[in-house]
């Protein structure tokens, strides 16, 4: 009888594609998924680590599960509970210690042992923990069968991150950066068309610093950029998330040439304070920003922004707070994601003097999200009236309705046939609500799906 096997993926879009690949790594052992922790055999939380709350969420879920194995202990059968991710890699001893009924412990850099490990947990018992850094790659011993990925698919192509900002426990869980082959990365998107896929978001924690390893030296992301809209039948190609310091020449002559690489682009920036800036480590200013964000404007013209902000830096001030509301009032994004700044065990500003009051914290956090709430408000209304481009992805929630994303990854939900799935389609615009875009399609659809 096939087991059944439940994951729950918490954090940024690279644990989205480790939870995948994971599930394909398990599949030869039988496990198919399941909709539920309820009805499994093996529960997966593949974990985040980058502010606190994130890594609390993954103890109390721990402790939701616990009694879920107990009874399924009770009846003569087994739930083998594992911990992935950053938690993982930064707590696994802790995790073991805290939660000594969780099975097996393993960092991003291990889920291509995952099937060994649960031969381990299962005909030895005990607790399994492998957060090593191997010295071989996963990427070279994941299994090439994947299952389907739909429509809009990720594909992990740099991983790691040696920038070292001051806040960011991510060079410490996922290390040091590494590459992709350039060759590798076509042949698993060329599989991925193959099944079905038509927008393909290329994924590394510094993604725009991938340096892949190719025939003839080695390719930055723009060069790959281009070899990829040469795959015919992908339609769309996105890539995240960048680091300001790493878009070169390539890069913004892609966002030129490319139609297929849509015209939005997730940079975050962090702060727009010159000296929170420098204490973050970022080594960039606001104006360095600014500069990049111009380049890629007078290459792609209708091209849109968002971006990551982090409010309450120790040592910010009123001044400096000030500064980054004024950036994001320059910049104009179509929308953008604001955390407090949450001090991460183990990381140099959680070390700093000056920690800033939760409640400045929290004042200062109230307002840019009003800010950046209006900004995406007003991006989203401007597209009322216009026909744009929608990539439809899957059934609505309503009979006879699809929803897709635009070029701005704005969800758009519109009447139309199924066999629209996987193609684009113009649809214009007729209101926005309030987590999408309703319209209707606009004449003919743009083609039929390959
Ligand atoms: N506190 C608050 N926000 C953080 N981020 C990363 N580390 C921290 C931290 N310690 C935010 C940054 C990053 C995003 C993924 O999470 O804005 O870009
Ligand atoms: Fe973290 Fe900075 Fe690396 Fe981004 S660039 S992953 S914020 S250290």
């Amino acid at each position: 009888m096939a087991k059944k096997l439940y994951i729950k993926t918490y954090g940024c879009q690279m644990n989205v594609y480790d939870s995948a690949r994971m599930a394909d790594v398990l599949a030869p052992l039988g496990y198919a998924p399941a909709a539920a922790a309820e009805e499994a055999d093996m529960v997966i939380l593949n974990t985040c680590h980058i502010r606190e709350k994130a890594a609390e969420k993954v103890f109390s879920e721990l402790g939701r599960l616990r009694p879920l194995k107990a009874r399924k202990a009770k009846a003569g059968g087994r739930l083998i509970l594992a911990v992935a991710g950053c938690v993982a890699q930064a707590e696994g001893a802790e995790i073991l210690a805290r939660a000594p009924y969780v099975d097996i412990v393993l960092g991003p850099q291990t889920y291509h042992r995952l099937g060994e490990m649960v031969a381990q947990a299962t005909r030895a018992g005990g607790q399994v923990l492998d957060t090593a850094f191997p010295a071989e790659a996963k990427f070279d011993f994941l299994p090439e069968a994947a299952a389907p990925q739909g429509v809009s698919a990720f594909l992990s192509v740099q991983e790691g991150c040696d920038k070292f900002c001051t806040f960011c426990v991510v060079p410490y869980t996922r290390g040091a950066e590494l590459s992709r082959p350039a060759a590798a990365v076509l042949a698993e998107a060329r599989r991925l068309v193959a099944q079905g896929t038509r927008e393909i978001t290329l994924l590394g924690q510094n993604v725009n610093a991938y340096r892949g390893a190719a025939g003839d030296g080695a390719w930055g992301l723009g060069r790959l950029i281009r070899a990829l809209a040469g795959i015919a039948g992908l339609k769309r190609i996105r890539y995240t998330t960048s680091h300001p310091l790493d878009v070169d020449d390539e890069l913004v002559a892609a966002h030129r040439d490319v139609p297929q690489l849509m015209p939005f682009l997730h940079l975050p920036v962090q702060s727009g304070s010159a000296r929170v800036l420098k204490a973050m480590n970022r080594r960039h200013d606001a104006d360095d920003y600014r500069r990049v964000i111009d380049r890629l404007r007078a290459a792609r013209p209708d091209i849109a922004f968002s971006s990551d902000f982090i409010v309450g830096f120790p040592g910010e001030s009123d001044d400096d707070f000030a500064r980054t509301l004024a950036l994001a009032r320059a910049v104009g994004y179509a929308q953008a994601f604001s955390f407090k700044y949450s001090a991460r065990p183990g990381t140099p500003a959680a070390l700093m003097p000056d920690q800033v009051p939760e409640r400045v914290k929290a004042a200062r956090l109230a307002e840019l999200q009003a800010l950046l709430a209006e900004q995406q408000r007003a991006f989203n209304a401007a597209a009322i009236g216009r026909t744009l481009e929608v990539l439809f992805e899957k059934r609505g929630r309503h009979p006879g309705q699809l929803v897709g994303r635009s070029p701005y990854l704005q969800a758009v939900h519109a009447p139309a046939p199924d066999r629209l799935i996987g193609a684009l389609a113009g649809v214009r615009l007729t209101a926005a609500l309030a987590n999408s875009l309703a319209g209707a399609l606009a004449g003919q659809a743009a083609e039929t799906p390959a």
